[in-house]
């Protein structure tokens, strides 16, 4: 039995989605994490697949770019042996005037079982889950939430600390996020992720990049002052500046933001010796994290990546697993 989103009150038990944190909670959170132990185990494999989802299919609709989430979800499904079927915008019929509500109609009547979708829209996966009736996982939607990202951070932090996937798996961990936090949808998600599992989160930012009503996320606080921050916290967690949503004006210079807000090798070298690094990626080396930095054995980036591949197994089984074996 999954605690993975139900679409509504009326809706059948095994019609379920995974659009953001808040929906999934914690007890939906530590379901996910324990699953994705197990899968985790697939990947040491000679062959890393199993049979789970033999006979579905997944289809991957990205309005947006994407390396990791994309690959990521891919290999996800055919590690549990479902076809995949990928969605290219450019190479679809969306260049001729298309809807997104043609397009996901489209693919459910082709016998499609479970849609990830990735927008620039905020809001576009609850929509597409308004459509259909098959399962609808959000893979990034505008400013608003990536759920997968924050469950994959989790999963790489509980297995770098060597913690099991518990309720109270984070507990007393001082997370520092910093960078580009107004404009995103990782922020939204794993500051949401982290504190549900524990975690003590401090947001790190100039007044430009931070969004509009702070006080009403879930964390302890807010500041300015990085050096001061990083001087106390376990966890850096790094973020992009979102070029692509007009971040560049919140900035006076990419130079001065660097020499503020970057996680530059002296940065680096003044951690506490037991902190990690993390950034959900793509990293811009040289604005806000250093080669220096990015190279440590103690930033977790290429973990995170593997920790989402196990992560995106559970989420699929969970969502389509249980139902075909229940
Ligand atoms: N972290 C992340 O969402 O990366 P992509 O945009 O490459 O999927």
């Amino acid at each position: 039995m999954t605690v993975l989103q139900p679409r509504s009150p009326e809706a059948p038990e095994d019609r379920r989605d995974l659009l953001d944190v808040d929906g999934l909670g914690r007890d939906g959170i530590v379901e996910v994490l324990r699953v994705a132990e197990s899968f985790a185990e697939v990947a040491r494999r000679p062959i890393p697949k199993v049979p789970a989802l033999r006979g579905r299919t997944v289809a991957t609709l990205f309005y947006e770019e994407s390396t990791r989430t994309r690959l990521s979800f891919e290999t996800s499904a055919r590690r549990l042996s479902a076809d995949v079927m990928s969605f290219g915008l450019g190479a679809s019929s969306v260049s001729k005037g298309e809807s997104l509500r043609d397009t996901v109609l489209t693919l459910q009547a082709m016998g499609v079982d479970l849609i990830v979708v990735r927008h620039p829209s905020a809001g576009a996966p609850q929509r597409v889950a308004s459509w259909v009736d098959i399962p609808i996982v959000n893979a990034g939607d505008g400013w608003h939430a990536h759920p997968t990202q924050a469950l994959a951070d989790c999963r790489a932090l509980c297995s770098a600390l060597d913690r099991p996937a518990r309720a109270d798996a984070l507990d007393g961990l001082r997370v520092a996020i910093v960078g580009d936090i107004r404009h995103s949808r990782v922020a939204r998600s794993v500051s949401r992720a982290l504190s549900f599992l524990g975690a003590v989160v401090t947001l790190v930012a100039p007044s430009s990049l931070l969004p509009p009503r702070p006080d009403t996320w879930p964390v302890a606080a807010v500041s300015h002052d990085l050096d001061a921050t990083i001087a106390c916290t376990d966890v850096v967690y790094v973020l992009r500046l979102q070029a692509e949503r007009g971040a560049g004006a919140f900035v006076p210079s990419l130079r001065e933001y660097t020499a503020r807000f970057g996680i530059t090798a002296e940065r680096a070298a003044g951690l506490l010796p037991s902190a990690y690094l993390m950034h959900p990626g793509p990293m811009v080396r040289g604005v806000e994290i250093a080669a220096e930095a990015a190279d440590l054995a103690r930033c977790l980036v290429t973990d995170q990546v593997a920790a989402g591949i196990a992560v995106r197994m559970a989420v699929l089984f969970l969502l389509l697993g249980s139902a075909q074996n229940g």
